[in-house]
C-alpha cells in the first residue's frame, strides 16, 4: 500500500493540508478559510479554536480525497502553525475564552511588569529573549490580571498547532521552535525554564510536553479519526510553529541559509549554529526545528496584511471589487520609489527593530497627482524596506547571509519579488513546491518515520530552487536611498505615536458624542 506524510499549517487565514509523497513531491492540497481575527478593542486580535479545528478537520479530509487515496494511506501526520497564541484550557480541556493570538498587542503592562520583576537581562539570559506583547507568557498574565473569573478555571494552555493536534490525538504537547515563543522556554538548553515560571508564579502543570520538531509524540485517536477519516493510531511528530516549519519548507537548515516570508505578518529567518542573540533584543532567537540547531529572526507585524488591509478597504466602498492582481498590476504601472510615496507598515504596532506595540502605519509624500497604483508599490515597498531593517540587524550581530529564499506571497507575486531583490541588493531564489510551512512539516513528518535520516537529507532530496531574481541595477539605487528616508520615519513618528495613544486612552470608551 502507497503512503504518503500529511502536512498541516494552522495559519491566521486559513488551515492548509498538503500530502507529500516520499520522494518529496506534493501529491494534494487544500486550504479552509478561519473567521478573521476579532478586534474588539484597538491592537487585540482574537481567534475562535473550534474555528480552527472545524478547518483543520475539512482541510484534511478534502486534501485525501483529492488525492482519491483513505485515511490509511498516510503514514505520519506533522503540524505546523501561527505562533504565540494562547489557548486556555480548563479542568475538562474545555476552551475558556478565545485564543488571543500573536499580534494581539494588548499585554504592554505585563510586558513592564516582567521587565521590574524578572528584571530584562535576566530574562534574557533565561529565555534568549526580552518581554514582547506577541509572546504566550504576557497573555497568560493578562488574563490572570483582567479575568479574574476565568482564571479561577485555568489549568492548561495550548499553542494554536498544538490544540489541534490535542483535538486529533488527545495528547498536550509541542516542540522546542513553537515553544520558543511563549517567554517560557529556556531557549539555549531546549526545556522549560522552571526559573521563569516559579517567578512569575505560574506552576509548571500548566504546560504542554516539550519534544524535538521530529519526534512522534501522538497518535490519531477515535475522535481524531472520526472527523478527519484519518486511522486511527497515525503517529504525529512534535511539528513546529509556522516560522521554522515554513524555513524547512525552503530549505533553510544551515548557517548562511536566510528566507524572507512575506504571509500575514513578514519574517527574515536565519539558521545559526548557536543561539545567536541581539542585546536589545529586537530580533527572536529561537530553537530550530533541527535538533541542536538555533535561529535567528525578525518580525513585520503588517506584511502581507497591509496589502489585505488596503484591499479590504477598497473593497468596502460601493461598487469596487479588486483582487491583489489587479492591484499590483497598477503598482507594476508606476516607477520604482511610487514618486516619493513611503508607507511605514506598523498596523499592528511592530517587532523588528523598534519592539513598540504603540506605532502605527502611516502613509507619507501623498500628493493629488498620487495614483491607487503608486499607493499599492508603495505598501509593497514599505513591506520590504522593513524587511530590510532585519538584514541591517543581522549585518551588526554578523549572522551570515550567504543565500536569501522568499517564501509566501511576497514569492508568488512577480513585482514583490523584483522589489525585494532590489530593496535586499541580492539575488533572491524561488524555490519549486513554495508551499511553506504545510510543506515543511510533512518533510520533518518523514525524518520522524524514518524516510530521510535528517532534516538536512530530506530538504537536499525535496527542496529545489527554480527561479533566481538578480536585482535591477537602477531600480537598485533609487531603493537605496528610499531606504535611508525609510530609516528616519520612526524616529520622526515616534513620538506623534505616543501622543496618539495617550489621547485615545483619555477617549470615552463606546461613548457616542455628546453623551
Ligand atoms: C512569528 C509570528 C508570526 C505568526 C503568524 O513570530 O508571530 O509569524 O507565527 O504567522
Amino acid at each position: 500500500m502507497k503512503s504518503y506524510l500529511l502536512g498541516l499549517d494552522v495559519g491566521t487565514g486559513g488551515t492548509r493540508a498538503v500530502l507529500v509523497s516520499k520522494d518529496g513531491a506534493i501529491i494534494s492540497s487544500a486550504t479552509r478559510e478561519h473567521q478573521p481575527f476579532a478586534s474588539p478593542h484597538d491592537g487585540w486580535a482574537e481567534q475562535d479554536p473550534d474555528d480552527w479545528w472545524r478547518a483543520a478537520a475539512g482541510a484534511i479530509r478534502d486534501c485525501i480525497t483529492k488525492a482519491r487515496l483513505g485515511g490509511e494511506n498516510v503514514a505520519c501526520i506533522g503540524l505546523a502553525g501561527q505562533m504565540h497564541g494562547a489557548v486556555l484550557l480548563g479542568d475538562n480541556n474545555q476552551v475558556l475564552r478565545p485564543a488571543i493570538i500573536w499580534c494581539d498587542q494588548r499585554t504592554q503592562e505585563e510586558c513592564d511588569w516582567l521587565d521590574q520583576t524578572v528584571g530584562r537581562e535576566r530574562l534574557i539570559q533565561l529565555t534568549c529573549n526580552p518581554a514582547l506583547t506577541n509572546f504566550t507568557l504576557t497573555k497568560l498574565l493578562w488574563v490572570r490580571n483582567h479575568e479574574p473569573r476565568v482564571w479561577q478555571g485555568f489549568r492548561s494552555f495550548l499553542l494554536p498547532k498544538d490544540y489541534i493536534r490535542f483535538r486529533l490525538t488527545g495528547e498536550h504537547a509541542t516542540d522546542m521552535a513553537d515553544a520558543s515563543g511563549t517567554l517560557m522556554l529556556d531557549v539555549a538548553r531546549r526545556r522549560w525554564s522552571s526559573d521563569i515560571m516559579a517567578r512569575v508564579g505560574l506552576p509548571e502543570s500548566c504546560l504542554p510536553r516539550v519534544f524535538e520538531s521530529v519526534e512522534i509524540c501522538a497518535r490519531v485517536s477515535d475522535d481524531g479519526a472520526r472527523a478527519t477519516g484519518l486511522r486511527v493510531g497515525t503517529p504525529a511528530i512534535a511539528g513546529a510553529g509556522d516560522q521554522a516549519g515554513g524555513a524547512i519548507g525552503l530549505g533553510i537548515v544551515r548557517p548562511g541559509d536566510v528566507s524572507a516570508t512575506i504571509g500575514t505578518s513578514g519574517v527574515v529567518f536565519a539558521a545559526t549554529d548557536s543561539p545567536a542573540m541581539d542585546p536589545q533584543g529586537r530580533a527572536h532567537t529561537f530553537c530550530h526545528a533541527v535538533p541542536d540547531r538555533w535561529h535567528v529572526m525578525g518580525v513585520t507585524q503588517a506584511a502581507g496584511l497591509s496589502l489585505r488591509w488596503f484591499r479590504d478597504l477598497l473593497t468596502g466602498s460601493p461598487n469596487y471589487q479588486k483582487s491583489y492582481q489587479e492591484l499590483i498590476a497598477e503598482a507594476a504601472a508606476t516607477p520604482a520609489g511610487a514618486n516619493g510615496l513611503l508607507w511605514a507598515p506598523y498596523l499592528m504596532g511592530e517587532r523588528t527593530p523598534h519592539l513598540d506595540a504603540r506605532a502605527r502605519g502611516a502613509l507619507v509624500g501623498l500628493s493629488a497627482s498620487h495614483t491607487r497604483g503608486h499607493v499599492v508599490r508603495a505598501i509593497l515597498e514599505g513591506v520590504g524596506f522593513s524587511l530590510k531593517d532585519t538584514f541591517a540587524l543581522f549585518d551588526e550581530m554578523k549572522v551570515p547571509v550567504r543565500s536569501i529564499r522568499l517564501g509566501g506571497g511576497g514569492a508568488r507575486s512577480t513585482l514583490w519579488r523584483q522589489i525585494q531583490a532590489d530593496i535586499y541588493g541580492q539575488e533572491v531564489e524561488i524555490v519549486y513546491a513554495e508551499e511553506g510551512a504545510a510543506y515543511g512539516s510533512a518533510l520533518l513528518a518523514g525524518v520522524g518515520r524514518g524516510v530521510w535520516s535528517s532534516v538536512e537529507e530530506a530538504c537536499e532530496c525535496a527542496v529545489h530552487v527554480a527561479t533566481r531574481v538578480p536585482p535591477h541595477p537602477a531600480a537598485m539605487d533609487v531603493m537605496r536611498r528610499q531606504y535611508q528616508i525609510y530609516r528616519t520615519l520612526y524616529p520622526a513618528l515616534k513620538p506623534v505615536f505616543a501622543r496618539l495613544t495617550s489621547n485615545r486612552s483619555r477617549e470615552m470608551p463606546n461613548c457616542p458624542a455628546g453623551e
